[in-house]
């Protein structure tokens, strides 16, 4: 039977956001952002290790407790440039313990509201696919294309268009060769789909949001507290 592994790149700085420190630790409920992040993975019985990935001179992680979060969680500080060579190297690191046929969950850091019902959907959901997915919803909106002065230049259709989440589970080996070749990529599916190889698309909620600016804190926070 493969296994199952997690890994969060937590390396950004969070430049959009513009805090005084990278999103991931800022206050949630009294705890820093990330912890509800890991609390989720580290929660689901099927996720047998959580890799956090850290960037090299991250000054925060130590500064807080982690205990509470018990024995699957490891760091390891090898966070790269970008999100891609932040995975690619938790990857690398994971290693010790991965096989080619396991399971690996990369999932952002910056997503706290993963719920063990979307977690559960999708690992029940990919159990037996031959290539993996991401948990995605489609595109409820009407979409804008803007021109230079920010006017409506065209109305894009958006049948068929999804927004890819996070988490995204492949193959450990399948994973870490289709990110060595594909570096560029803004996602896992991304280096995924240059093999040629077409990702299943789990359904997830909106809840599952990606703090990026102020507002998505508050929401986030909202949503968590909803659940308490
Ligand atoms: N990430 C990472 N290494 C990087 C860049 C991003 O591990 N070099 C992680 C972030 O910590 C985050 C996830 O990838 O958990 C998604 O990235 P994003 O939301 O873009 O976070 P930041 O890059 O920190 O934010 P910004 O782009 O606004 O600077
Ligand atoms: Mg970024």
């Amino acid at each position: 039977m493969p296994r199952h592994y997690a890994i969060v790149p937590a390396a950004g700085s969070g430049a959009r956001f513009g805090a005084e420190k990278p999103k991931q630790y800022l206050d949630l409920l009294g705890r820093p952002l990330i912890f509800h992040t890991l609390a989720a993975l580290t929660a689901h019985p099927a996720i047998e290790r959580v890799w956090v990935v850290l960037s090299p001179d991250d000054a925060e992680w130590s500064r807080h407790d982690w205990l509470a979060l018990g024995p699957k969680l490891e760091t390891v500080r090898c966070g790269g440039a970008t999100r891609a060579a932040s995975v690619t190297n938790g990857l690398r690191a994971a290693a010790m313990a991965a096989a080619d046929d396991d399971w690996i969950l990369v999932h952002d850091a910056a997503r706290p509201c993963l719920s063990a019902a979307m977690l559960d959907a999708l690992v029940a959901g990919l159990a037996d696919d031959p290539v993996g997915g991401i948990l995605a919803v489609p595109v409820a909106d009407t979409l804008k294309r803007a021109d230079a002065a920010q006017r409506v230049a065209a109305t894009e259709p958006r049948d068929g268009l999804w927004q890819a989440q996070t988490p995204q589970m492949f193959r450990y080996g399948r994973l870490l060769e289709a990110l060595e070749n594909c570096p560029g990529v803004t996602d896992e599916a991304g280096a995924i789909e240059a093999l040629g190889l077409a990702p299943k698309l789990v359904r997830g909620d909106s809840t599952n949001l990606k703090v990026t600016y102020p507002a998505d804190l508050a929401l986030a926070a909202m949503i968590l507290r909803a659940r308490q």
